[in-house]
């Protein structure tokens, strides 16, 4: 039993606490409470208290150790219904079950050549020179990759349209996702163009599953016609169209964003350090990208240094909360039922009191033997536990085979770093500005 143990408060202002500061820049926030309280202490929003655990042990209590007590309640279950993103319990038992093994090397495998074709489609219209916002450029291509590899038919006259959809919905969602009570209606105005997109976005998503219905279609190697498989190949897994929609949808959010602000934040980060950039580029300059096999991709230690420090500093799931079911106690402090929890990778992997240097971007700290790393929950940007993101092979490897391109063809040149903000995932304020001059 674990000595009992409390942990600070930040009450702030009188009835509202530190719903003002919260809403305008939760990161800041949370970072600067960091600062002064530590790696866990307790914040009061409006009328509820979050309590904000970064210590790995804290953290590995929530997500592994008793993770059934600390269960999912988003605002994204409106639009993800009862897939694997937003189900608690037997529920999400049976959810997990099936995508888990959809995601198996056989399938990832299928996915290469067409993450290489979208890559190299998009980086051919690329000007030399010439300042882009390069999130827009990462965005495009694996938004093209995740219509390929989840639904599986040529959607790319809808970009436009499907792009504004997600958006606006993941903008109207964010706005409340992260407060611990709901705002009134009318805070929201944008619903009505959000309701309109979701129907867009169901319709898009239907008549996907119809066409892959059709024998012809099954051919092909989407998630969407594994997902029809498994259905019928499964007795216990009565999947109606409902539910395949309602994982489809979940795949399509939860995969396309994280990994293009994942390759949006670490090609600044290259651009600010032409060292690491260029020593990067020795690395993959020979890399054959038109015939690869996954494990082609295990053999460049340097690339994979690269990608965990980016995503160590930058985490593009940088936090989520859970709500305890019943009274706990997490290495002596104690949780009461209802109590809702907050866990970010951006807060613990930043923090002093788990790596050394925190905020400086050195990715020979994952090739040296750190001990950091071998603390369990001091590095989690994929999550960790049963829940652990499904997708982090796929998103690894589109990761690596997006930027081994890009860098082929381009250098980035030396620009500004952006400014972090926090939304359902973790934006820049002004975008991703950068200069991409061609290499031959
Ligand atoms: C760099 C890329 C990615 C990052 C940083 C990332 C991050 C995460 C994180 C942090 C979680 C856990 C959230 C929680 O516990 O509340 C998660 C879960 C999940 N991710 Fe990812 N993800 C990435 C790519 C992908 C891709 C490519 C897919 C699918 C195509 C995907 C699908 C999912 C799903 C379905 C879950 C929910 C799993 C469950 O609750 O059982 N992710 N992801």
């Amino acid at each position: 039993m674990s000595e009992q143990r409390t942990i600070p408060t930040s009450l702030g202002l009188p009835i509202i606490g530190n719903f003002l500061k919260y809403q305008k820049d939760r990161l800041a926030l949370l970072t600067s409470l960091q600062g002064e309280l530590g790696d866990s202490f307790k914040i009061k929003i409006g009328p509820k208290i979050l309590t904000v655990l970064s210590t790995p042990e804290d953290v590995k209590h929530v997500m592994r150790l008793n993770m059934k007590n600390y269960y999912k309640r988003t605002n994204f279950d409106q639009l993800f219904g009862k897939g694997v993103f937003t189900t608690n319990n037997e529920e999400w038992k049976v959810q997990r079950k099936m995508v888990q093994p959809l995601f198996g090397p056989r399938y990832i495998e299928s996915c290469v050549p067409i993450i290489v074709e979208k890559t190299q489609n998009e980086i051919t219209k690329t000007s030399s020179n010439k300042e882009i916002d390069v999130y827009d450029l990462y965005a495009k291509i694996t938004f093209e990759i995740i219509i390929a590899t989840i639904i599986g038919i040529d959607l790319s006259e809808e970009f436009e349209k499907l792009n504004y959809s997600l958006n606006t919905i993941s903008d109207y969602l964010t706005k409340t996702n992260y407060l611990p009570f709901q705002l009134p209606e009318a805070v929201n105005s944008k619903k009505k163009e959000y309701a309109k997109c979701t129907e867009y976005l169901n319709k898009v998503i239907y008549k996907s599953i119809e066409v892959q219905k059709s024998k012809e279609r099954r051919k092909n190697f989407s998630m969407i016609s594994l997902m029809l498989q498994a259905q019928e190949e499964c007795e216990d897994m009565k999947f109606d169209d409902q539910r395949v929609r309602d994982n489809i949808i979940s795949l399509m959010f939860a995969g396309f964003e994280t990994s293009a602000l994942t390759l949006a934040w670490l090609s600044c980060l290259l651009g600010e350090h032409q060292e690491v950039q260029e020593k990067l580029y020795e690395e993959i300059k020979d890399f054959d990208v038109t015939d690869v096999k996954i494990k082609d991709l295990d053999k460049l230690p340097y690339l994979d240094a690269v990608i965990n420090e980016t995503m160590r500093l930058y985490p593009a799931g940088w936090a989520w909360t859970r709500v305890a079911a019943e009274n706990d106690e997490i290495n002596g402090l104690k949780i009461e039922a209802g109590e809702i929890v907050l866990v970010s990778p951006y807060l613990t992997q930043r923090s002093p009191e788990v790596w050394n240097n925190p905020n400086s971007f050195n990715p020979d700290r994952f090739i040296e033997s750190d001990n950091h790393i071998k603390r369990q929950f001091s590095f989690f940007p994929f999550g960790g536990g049963p829940r652990i993101c499904v997708g982090k092979q796929f998103g690894q490897i589109e990761i690596k085979l997006i930027l081994i391109h890009t860098l082929q063809q381009f250098k980035f040149l030396k620009g500004n770093m952006p400014t972090p903000y926090p939304m359902a995932t973790l934006q820049s304020k002004e975008g991703f500005h950068l200069k991409l001059k061609a290499r031959r």
